[in-house]
């Protein structure tokens, strides 16, 4: 129905430390990237699923194929490998949902909400959390300079939404993704606002960040792409969920076994 989710698990897992991808790393018997899976299809049983994997593997294509994924070629960097699986979408998505492997017991709940707002219009949804740490500010030389009010601050996860056709323009726009397969999407879309990005945010820049496997300065998630880019379309924010945290470092492993464990009650 429209529906498209990139799972991107083509990352080494370097913090994590184990030798292996992350997504095949074993938790609770299963790779990472089976939990994430799992959930995704729990939460979204219709969707197409596309799950970027690493150059040459080819132990989660096959577990991508069992579980009813198509798996993509990833990139140098996270936003590379979006764009490379943006490029396979079908051509039919409406909506995406691009979605961290390494998030592998995000609930449910949290991909309804996310799609409920692109239902309700957002074309970019990030789900939040607040910030519960004390955040300071350094200067150049690490000297505090102040405490930073986190009221104001919001940490952000995965899965986040987005018009399809939004988010391959910007990453177009970007240089993420190459010029010609543009056409419907851009007439389209920026026809809708003041958008100056599409025609002048393209040139030396975009494409040596693809070159060089380093993403455009400043630019993190999927979202900060739209703000930057096009920036006529606010991002949404809806809630996120404290078991959406991604699998980073080591001690987030210990974790994660925790929550498979309280659920398995
Ligand atoms: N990712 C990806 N392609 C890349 C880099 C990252 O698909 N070139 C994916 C990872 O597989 C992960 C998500 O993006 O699911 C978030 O990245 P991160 O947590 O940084 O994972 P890794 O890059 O694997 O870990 P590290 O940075 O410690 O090497
Ligand atoms: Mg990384």
């Amino acid at each position: 129905d429209g529906l498209a989710v990139v799972v991107v698990a083509a990352g080494s897992g370097t913090r994590l430390g184990y030798g292996l991808p992350k997504a095949l790393v074993p938790l609770a018997g299963e790779p990472l990237l089976a939990h994430a899976l799992r959930t995704v299809r729990e939460a979204l049983p219709a969707a197409a699923v596309l799950v970027t994997v690493p150059a040459a593997d080819t132990e989660l294509t096959a577990l991508a194929r069992r579980m009813g994924a198509r798996a993509v070629t990833g990139g140098a960097s996270r936003a590379q490998s979006v764009a490379r699986a943006l490029a396979a979408l079908p051509a039919s998505t409406e909506h995406v949902l691009v979605h961290d492997a390494a998030r592998c017991l995000t609930p449910p709940a949290v991909f309804a909400r996310v799609l409920a707002a692109l239902r309700e219009g957002a074309r970019a949804v990030v789900p939040v959390t607040p910030v519960t740490d004390t955040i300071r500010r350094a200067d150049a030389e690490g000297r505090s300079t102040g405490t930073v009010d986190r009221s104001v601050l919001r940490g952000v996860q995965t899965p986040q939404g987005f018009d399809a056709a939004l988010l391959r323009r910007v990453n177009r726009a970007a240089g993420l993704l190459p010029h010609e397969s543009a056409g419907a999407d851009d007439a389209a879309l920026s026809a809708s606002a003041g958008d100056t990005a599409a025609t002048g945010g393209t040139g030396a820049a975009g494409s040596s960040a693809s070159a060089s496997g380093t993403d455009p300065e400043g630019i993190t998630d999927d979202a900060s792409l739209v703000e930057h880019h096009a920036p006529e379309h606010p991002v949404r924010f809806v809630d996120g969920d404290e078991e959406s945290f991604k699998v980073t470092r080591p001690l987030d492993l210990v974790l994660a076994r925790a929550v498979v464990d309280s659920r398995a009650g």
